[in-house]
């Protein structure tokens, strides 16, 4: 299921959010977990299951009608599972009534095969 991040998780959200291709370098991923930590327009949610936290989707929100998913990544012992598209469509359901969903450049080629599997 998806949880809300909190700060005592900050460490394995970071694991996470290492696997994405641009947060590869320490700086820019502390500024990244700062934006979900300190931005109220920044939501950061893991993905749990029993007491794992194995996956990260971080959504930013743009406007009154507008969100953009900006991260999305798996532990990589646990890809190939649907947590990725299960996460997309939890994103989905929380989301979709209120703001037109959109993904960033990095996450739109697994969103776009997602969505035709939802
Ligand atoms: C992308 C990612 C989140 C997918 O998570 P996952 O839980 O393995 O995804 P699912 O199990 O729901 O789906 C797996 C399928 O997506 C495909 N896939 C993986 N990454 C993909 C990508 N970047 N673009 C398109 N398809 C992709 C897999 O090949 C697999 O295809 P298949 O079902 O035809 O075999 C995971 O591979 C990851 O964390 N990658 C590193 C982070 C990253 O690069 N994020 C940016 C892309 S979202």
């Amino acid at each position: 299921m998806l949880i809300r991040f909190k700060r005592n998780l900050e460490k394995i959200a970071m694991g996470l959010l290492s696997f994405m291709p641009e947060e590869k370098d320490v700086k820019k991923l502390q500024e990244t977990i700062r934006e979900y930590e300190e931005n109220d327009g920044w939501h950061l949610h893991l993905w749990k299951e029993d007491d794992d936290v194995l996956g990260a989707v971080g959504v930013q929100i743009m406007n009154d009608n507008q969100l953009v998913i900006k991260h999305l990544t798996v532990n990589p012992s646990h890809r190939d599972q649907g947590i990725g598209s299960r996460m997309i469509a939890e994103i989905h359901r929380i989301y979709s009534d209120k703001y037109n969903i959109v993904p960033a450049e990095s996450v739109k080629a697994f969103y776009e095969k997602s969505l035709d599997a939802l």
